[in-house]
Parts: C-alpha cells; sequence; structure tokens
C-alpha cells in the first residue's frame, strides 16, 4: 500500500503507549507519506520532542503560544494542510477534550479548527476506556465523523488485563491505508438522492404509553451509510431506535407512522427511496391526552385501532415522473417467506424486495446477521446468511449497477 504524496498531521498524547508512535512514524515513511507531529505536555514525559524530530526530519511541535511558530505555519494552517489527521495514542483526556471542543493547547486547537479527516487510536486503562464518560465521549465523536482503530484487549503496562490497548503500529498503519483506499474508491451514487426508513414506529395509548415493536434500525443504519459511502445524500428517517445516526446522512427523527409518512412526503422527490422501518400497522384510533388511570373503570380499557397508512405503498404508486426510480421494500415474514413476499412485492408495487424470516430462535429481528431472499418482477435470489452490513454494501453496489443503466 502506498501513501505516496499523503501528509499525516501525526498528534501524540501523553500515555505510556506514546513510544509506539516511533514505529508508525517509520511505517507512514516507508510507505511514501510525510509526516509532521504534534506532542502534547503529557507525551513529552513519554517520548523526546528531539527524537520525533529528527524521524520526521520537520520540528516536533508542542506549545501552542510558540509565537513564531504560530507566526511561520499558524495552527489553522497545520491542520488544514495534512491529509489526514492521526491521534495515536489518545489518551481518555484528549479524546474528552475533542468530544467537548476544549482547544486548550496546540493539539486539540488544530484538532478543533481543522476539517480534515480524524483517526484516533485510544489508549488507556480498562477502567478509564470502560468509564461512562469515555463511553459516552466516544459516542459524540463518532456522531461527529471521528473514525477509531482499536483499542485492543490484552495485557496492560499498568498490570490490568481488557480493551483499552494502542492498537498496534501495523493495525493504525491499515487504518490509515484503508482511509485513503477509501477515499480514492469510485463513488457511483455521486448527486443522487435516496430516501430510507428505519427502526420502529411508536403509537402512542396516552402521553406516558405507546405500542411500538423491537426494531433495532440495524439495517436501515447500514443500508444508509452504504449508500451515503458511494457518495448519495441520504435522508434518512427513523423512529425511535438503538441504531439511529447512520454517518453522513441528514437524520430526521420521527416517532408515529403518521409522522414518518409526513417526513417521507416532505423528502420527495428522491431517486431511490428504501423502506426498511418496522411500521406500526395500527394506531390507537383515539388516544388520551391525559394518562389512562387505573382506578378510573371497574374494567380493563379496550383500544380500539385504526391502520396507519402504508408509507411503501404510497410512494411505490406515485405516478410516474413523482415516483422514485427505484422503490425497495423490506418483507418480515414468519413462515412461507417466499410466497408471502412475491404477493407482498405486487401488493405494494415496489421493484424490489428483501424478504426475511423473522420468526423467533433466527435472531433476525434486532440482530446484526440477517438472511434475505432478493425479489423483483424477473425471479428471486437467496443471498444466504449474511450481516447486515454486507447486505448493506450489496444492496448499494446493486442499486449503482441498476441507476448507471438506465443513465
Ligand atoms: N411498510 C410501510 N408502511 C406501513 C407498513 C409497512 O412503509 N404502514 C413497509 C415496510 O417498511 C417494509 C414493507 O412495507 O418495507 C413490508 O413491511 P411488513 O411489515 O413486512 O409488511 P406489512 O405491510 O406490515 O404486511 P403484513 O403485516 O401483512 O406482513
Amino acid at each position: 500500500m502506498t501513501l505516496a504524496g499523503k501528509h499525516i498531521l501525526l498528534i501524540i498524547s501523553g500515555g505510556i503507549a506514546a513510544y509506539k508512535s516511533i514505529h508508525l512514524i517509520r511505517l507512514i515513511q516507508k510507505a511514501g507519506g510525510t509526516v509532521q507531529a504534534i506532542l502534547t505536555e503529557g507525551a513529552t514525559h513519554f517520548v523526546s520532542p528531539l527524537t520525533i524530530a529528527t524521524l520526521c526530519g520537520r520540528p516536533a511541535l508542542t506549545d501552542l503560544f510558540d509565537l513564531t511558530r504560530e507566526t511561520e505555519i499558524g495552527h489553522i494552517e497545520l491542520s488544514r494542510s495534512a491529509d489526514l489527521i492521526v491521534v495515536a495514542p489518545a489518551t481518555a483526556h484528549i479524546l474528552a477534550r475533542m468530544a467537548n471542543g476544549l482547544a486548550d493547547d496546540l493539539a486539540t486547537t488544530c484538532l478543533l479548527a481543522t476539517t480534515t479527516p480524524i483517526l484516533a487510536a485510544p489508549a488507556m486503562n480498562v477502567r478509564m476506556w470502560e468509564a461512562a464518560s469515555t463511553r459516552r465521549n466516544i459516542e459524540l465523536l463518532r456522531e461527529d465523523g471521528v473514525a477509531f482503530v482499536g483499542p485492543d484487549a490484552g495485557d496492560m503496562a499498568c498490570g490490568e488485563f481488557g480493551p483499552g490497548r494502542l492498537a498496534e503500529p501495523e493495525e493504525i498503519f491499515a487504518a490509515i491505508a484503508d482511509h485513503f483506499a477509501r477515499s480514492r474508491a469510485p463513488r457511483p451514487l455521486e448527486g443522487r438522492t435516496a430516501v430510507v426508513t428505519s427502526g420502529p414506529t411508536r403509537e402512542p395509548i396516552d402521553p406516558v404509553r405507546y405500542i411500538s415493536n423491537a426494531s433495532s434500525g440495524r439495517q436501515g443504519t447500514a443500508i444508509a451509510e452504504a449508500l451515503a459511502a458511494l457518495g448519495a445524500r441520504v435522508k434518512f428517517i427513523t423512529g425511535p431506535a438503538e441504531y439511529a445516526r447512520p454517518a453522513g446522512c441528514e437524520i430526521v427523527p420521527v416517532e408515529t407512522a403518521l409522522e414518518m409518512k409526513a417526513a417521507v412526503d416532505a423528502a420527495l422527490p428522491a431517486e431511490i427511496a428504501i423502506f426498511t422501518a418496522a411500521v406500526a400497522d395500527w394506531r390507537i384510533t383515539a388516544p388520551s391526552d391525559v394518562k389512562v388511570k387505573k382506578d378510573a373503570a371497574a374494567t380493563p380499557p379496550t383500544l380500539e385501532f385504526t391502520p396507519n397508512p402504508d408509507i411503501l405503498a404510497s410512494v411505490a404508486q406515485l405516478p410516474a415522473g413523482q415516483r422514485p426510480s427505484l422503490v425497495i421494500g423490506f418483507a418480515a415474514e414468519t413462515g412461507n417467506l417466499e410466497t408471502q413476499a412475491r404477493e407482498k412485492l405486487a401488493r405494494k408495487g415496489c421493484d424490489w424486495l428483501l424478504a426475511n424470516d423473522v420468526s423467533p430462535g433466527t435472531g433476525i429481528f434486532g440482530g446484526s446477521d440477517t438472511h434475505i431472499v432478493f425479489l423483483d418482477a424477473a425471479g428471486s435470489e437467496d443471498w444466504g446468511p449474511l450481516s447486515k452490513t454486507a447486505v448493506a454494501a450489496r444492496l448499494a453496489e446493486r442499486i449503482a449497477v441498476r441507476l448507471s443503466s438506465e443513465a
């Protein structure tokens, strides 16, 4: 893998693993890349700026208030001229500062001022890695688009065992190479627009109770991310789900089926529409404005239901000109998979249907793996057992092929 012409800004923060950055610099250079290093004050206690500077062939920067350097380069320029910023090792402290937008030294000022992609390789004690605050910070940083490599699990310098050990330099190098490989990858859906529904809906009974289902939003999230990775502009309309933040997508949170339908209508026109949401088929006809009290009635309350609109069918049956070029549905069945799915494809009027058996015991509903049977007017294909991420990648590729053949 070559990194020829690639310039990496390497931020070394203060942990015992800082010495591994020396090997990482060597690997980047061997692949043809150049490295500018910044050491936090803590890092200088673990690794010498002189060693790093000698290796990199340029000064290792340490202090925001080095005014000569500031006038010569400037932290804004420093952070933006890099093709990738790598924070390795990334301590719990620097991750917390990044997650909260602090800029109290040169490293964090560069990280805040940049528009360059950031890859972080965390390294810390296992308890620190598992601390609620670190979990929150990692989650926030992921949402902000920061990529992570590691940490690995193993014996730690502090004598404990578990996740928190800095990924090996070879692994960090592979993540850097992978980043550039992906950014060079073709983006066949560039400029295309897509709408994806995902997750469950919630139908209120009263202000504190609702009817819903166990959809995790995993498949919808994976599909939205796969489309975005190929360049599509994705509007992601999600019910309250565990997985509801696909990277690189516009996220529209909704609760009820009626809200989901309104959000889909507002998101059209789009060229691609994919319906992965597990929409409640019925809503409570007259939800109570106040909490239903158990003592108010002698008998348990009876709920009266009204059918919800079929969002997929309403879009699939739009007149030509308003209808997306490709309308794709999912079918969750618990028996007679192909017969039921074939009937659903025809009834709803979608172009493609991805059917899966969600019977108890399959672990598909809410799980990370699935087993798809793909149907279109021409026939059906059994995709076999796959992860939901693999299904998403395969579907996105197929969409790209189909749309390019139409263009
Ligand atoms: N769907 C939708 N709006 C609804 C119900 C379903 O958009 N009100 C979409 C789902 O997102 C999915 C497809 O329709 O893409 C099939 O959903 P599924 O729950 O399998 O089927 P249902 O339409 O609910 O039919 P049935 O209950 O008979 O299985």
